[in-house]
């Protein structure tokens, strides 16, 4: 499976921060907002990573990761000239995507999943055939995709944020697709909004039997880094955890090592590039040690 990050987007609503630096590289606690989206894909065993993003921070967010090589990753940079819809990654992603199936995560989500990643990394791997989404309970569904379950936790359906919500459950900014997503991404319409929504192509998927979606366990965390008020909620939110833990969320070059992306040598490599007396080297150095 590879991996699409959709990081593109005005980030009209955090101005005037993203004046000169993008949202996806805006800081949650003690890292770019683009690593938490960037550790769950690494953490489902993804390597062949798409970033997606405007014409002014595709070249910002290369700038900071490379090609990747140092985390063990192959990534390549793609431009969206217009906001034109989330679904619009896969036209985009086409060759990129080639004969694989795809996760696609949206660049401002933050995830915090505990033991749930290992159910869910299972799936990404062994998914051939049809969709996964993953839903979320919400007190304010309306604001999101929000998917109907019954008791099974089947899919009855799926509407982009409708005025009278049908559950609770709002569908996150991740996704799995087999490789019929592009030829379902090519035939959607834009919206009334004017987008081609995610939530139409899921719609083509639940029409065909094909879309499954897995509640996210009570207990887990998922916020969007997207205004003022999240930005700083997820910045509190990450910075308790790894204050209390003394162990770092999404810390890429320590998933990187852990998942034997790289060896001792190439994080040896990382830590020695890293000024003596920063707290991030000595961090990745007790990785190591331990
Ligand atoms: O956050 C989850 C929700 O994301 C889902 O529940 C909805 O079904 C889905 O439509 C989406 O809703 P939003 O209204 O929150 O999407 P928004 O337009 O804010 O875009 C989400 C992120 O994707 C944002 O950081 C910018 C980026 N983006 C968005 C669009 C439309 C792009 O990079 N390109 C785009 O064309």
């Amino acid at each position: 499976m590879k991996g699409i990050v959709l990081a593109g987007g005005s980030g009209s609503r955090l101005y005037p921060l993203t004046n000169i630096v993008c949202k996806q590289l805006l800081p949650v606690y003690d890292k770019p907002m683009i690593s938490y989206p960037m550790s769950i894909l690494m953490l489902m065993n993804i390597k062949d990573i798409l970033i997606i993003s405007t014409p002014e921070d595709t070249p910002r967010i290369e700038s900071f990761f490379g090609d990747g090589r140092q985390l063990g990753l192959n990534l390549s940079y793609k431009v969206q000239e217009k906001p034109n819809g989330i679904a619009q990654a896969f036209v985009l992603g086409e060759e990129f995507i080639g004969d694989d199936s795809v996760a696609l995560i949206l660049g401002d989500n933050i995830f915090y999943l505990g033991n749930q990643i290992d159910v869910m990394r299972k799936e990404a791997n062994e998914l051939k055939d049809g969709a996964m989404i993953f839903g979320y309970h919400v007190v304010d569904p309306q604001r999101f995709g929000v998917i109907e379950y019954d008791k099974e936790f089947n899919v009855i359906s799926i509407e982009e944020k409708p005025a009278v919500p049908k559950s609770n459950y709002a569908a996150v900014g991740l996704y799995f697709y087999d490789n019929n997503v592009v030829k379902y991404a090519k035939g959607l319409k834009p919206s009334k909004r004017g987008e081609y929504e995610i939530t139409d192509l899921n719609v083509e998927y639940l029409k065909s039997g094909k879309l499954k979606a897995m509640p996210l366990k009570r207990g887990t965390a998922w916020l969007d880094a997207g205004t003022p008020e999240s930005l700083l909620q997820s910045s509190n939110f990450i910075g308790m955890v790894e204050q209390r833990q003394g162990l770092k969320i999404a810390c890429l070059e320590e998933i990187a090592y852990r998942r034997k992306f790289i060896n001792k040598e190439q994080m040896l490599e990382i830590i020695n590039s890293i000024k003596d007396g920063v707290d991030y080297k000595k961090y990745l150095m007790r990785v190591v040690e331990e």
